[in-house]
């Protein structure tokens, strides 16, 4: 280029140098756009509802004020401009610290400027939970820690707070109403039981007339079933759980002594699949799963094909199931959907494992600071490294951090009726789950958050 712009023929020079201008000009504009004044929530692509199928850029989710700003907000706060300025937390006009130093999120429109939602702090506050203990019927027994006769309380007072915004506060009606019309189906193992109770457990708590949501065949939740579907009849929407533990398919081969045993097809979606299709809005997970004891330590489990791998590893199994599902998400979801990947929960099992007598039991009060995750696990790397490499733009829910922090929110012995029993078995406390009210429902707040900054 710069042997051209300097020949010697001026009269074509000129227009040249300014073309060239507008265009770095355009560049400049655009990338500043870029970085400035959207909120950018995971490192994949392009905002959900409007991919770009061909770039891999941050997922970009454009801030809207009318979303963002509740309606009974201060004019003052509102910035005609449809964007709202990012402020360090600290000088935050919307947060007020009261004289005994809590601090009050009043409102919660600071979206600005990348927002990573999942680095960031809990802070208490007084006005959650968000629901009653007791006042939701979905939750199932072994979350529902007060009823089993856990008597503190402080764990259910924290919200997450990002370090650079704030989070809406949870609007249940405005998430109706942005589903409206839709299906949102959760995905997964026992864990995201665990996060769709407590969505309508969330859910539920705003309606006005609880008769008008029903699980549409009259099932109760249990460990047992595997497919829910709830309906709110007001707003036309279901949101659905449909349990897979691995998302890829589960089999049984008969072995030579004529015994059925469990294998695992890595490369063959779950037959669940089917029912997933018909979702809008879609929130997976696996993981809790992938240990030795639940895959037959690996032998003549993993197959692939027609042919069992006599001896595989599970971190490996892991990585091709989920490639697996990237290949059949990017084949079979189209801009109208938004899918979420909920990545993994710590547990807090201390001297021991799930099995081996780990225990969380006496905790009270979640990790303030310090000691936060050494090692990020080996398998959300791999998460990562599929959703790099899918088409679709996968919103990743990195919830690994702001769970480690919560070793206090574990069912631990109360994951069922303890009252009235004088000595509590420890043998094997709940330290992966979380009690209802509790940790999940800030994950529901994220994804409260991702649908109000990106809809329109
Ligand atoms: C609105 O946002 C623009 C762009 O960030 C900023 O320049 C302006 O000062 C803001 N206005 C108010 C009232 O906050
Ligand atoms: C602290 O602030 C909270 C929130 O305003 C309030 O509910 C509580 O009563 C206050 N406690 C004291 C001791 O002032
Ligand atoms: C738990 O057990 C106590 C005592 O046996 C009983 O009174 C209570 O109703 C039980 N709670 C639930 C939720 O089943
Ligand atoms: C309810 O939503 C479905 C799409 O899920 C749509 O086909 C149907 O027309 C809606 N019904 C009403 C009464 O709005
Ligand atoms: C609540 O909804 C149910 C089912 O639609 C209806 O039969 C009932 O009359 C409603 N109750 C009130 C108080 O509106
Ligand atoms: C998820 O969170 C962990 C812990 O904060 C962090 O190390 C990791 O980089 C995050 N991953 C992504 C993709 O943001």
């Amino acid at each position: 280029m710069a042997t051209i712009i300097t020949s010697r023929t001026p009269h074509k020079t000129l227009p040249l140098i300014f073309l060239i201008l507008v265009f770095l000009v355009t560049i400049f504009l655009f990338s500043k756009r870029t970085l400035d004044l959207h909120l950018s929530i995971y490192t994949t692509t392009t905002n959900p509802f409007n991919p770009d199928p061909q770039i891999h850029k941050p997922l970009i989710l454009e801030t809207n004020s009318n979303d963002l700003q509740p309606v009974d907000d201060d004019s003052v706060l509102k910035n005609q401009t449809g964007i709202v300025d990012s402020e360090p937390v600290d000088e935050n006009p919307l947060l007020q610290t009261n004289s005994n130093g809590s601090e009050l999120v009043k409102k919660s429109v600071n979206w600005g400027r990348k927002c990573n939602m999942h680095s960031g702090k809990w802070v208490r506050d007084e006005r959650y939970p968000i629901y009653k203990p007791g006042s939701c019927p979905f939750v199932d027994e072994a979350f529902d820690c007060q009823a089993n006769g856990r008597s503190d309380e402080d764990y259910m007072k924290w919200r997450w707070q990002p370090d650079q915004c704030h989070l809406p506060r949870f609007d249940a009606t405005d998430f109706l109403v942005k589903l409206r019309g839709k299906r949102l189906m959760l995905v997964g193992d026992s864990m995201n039981r665990n996060q769709y109770e407590s969505l309508l457990c969330m859910l539920y708590d705003s309606l006005p007339n609880k008769s008008k949501m029903y699980e549409i065949h009259g099932y109760k939740i249990t460990k047992g079933r595997g497919y829910y579907v709830f309906k709110f009849e007001d707003y036309n929407c279901t949101v659905e759980f449909v349990r897979s533990h691995f998302l890829v398919r589960e089999g049984t081969r008969i072995n030579g002594q004529g015994n059925s045993n469990p294998t695992l097809a890595m490369d063959k979606i779950d037959k669940s699949a089917e029912r997933w299709k018909r979702a809008d809005i879609l929130v997976f997970n696996t993981g809790h799963w992938w240990v030795h004891g639940k895959t037959s330590r690996g032998k003549n489990y993993f197959k692939e094909g027609d042919y069992i791998y006599p001896k595989f590893d599970a971190v490996e199994a892991f990585r091709r199931a989920l490639k697996t599902w990237g290949k059949w998400i990017d084949k079979n979801m189209n801009q109208e959907k938004l899918v979420f990947y909920r990545g993994y929960s710590s547990a807090h099992f201390r001297g021991g494992e799930w099995d081996s007598g780990g225990t969380c039991h006496g905790e009270a009060e979640p990790i303030k600071s310090g000691r936060i995750i050494e090692t990020y696990p080996p398998k959300m790397k791999i998460i990562e490294e599929v959703i790099q490499e899918m088409r679709f733009p996968v919103v990743l829910l990195n919830v690994t951090r702001l769970t480690n922090f919560r070793k206090d929110g574990h069912p631990s012995v109360y994951g069922k009726n303890v009252t009235g029993i004088k000595k509590v078995s420890t043998k094997r406390e709940d330290c992966s789950h979380w009690c209802l009210p509790g940790v999940p429902d800030a994950w529901n707040e994220l994804i409260y958050a991702t649908l109000a900054a990106q809809t329109n």
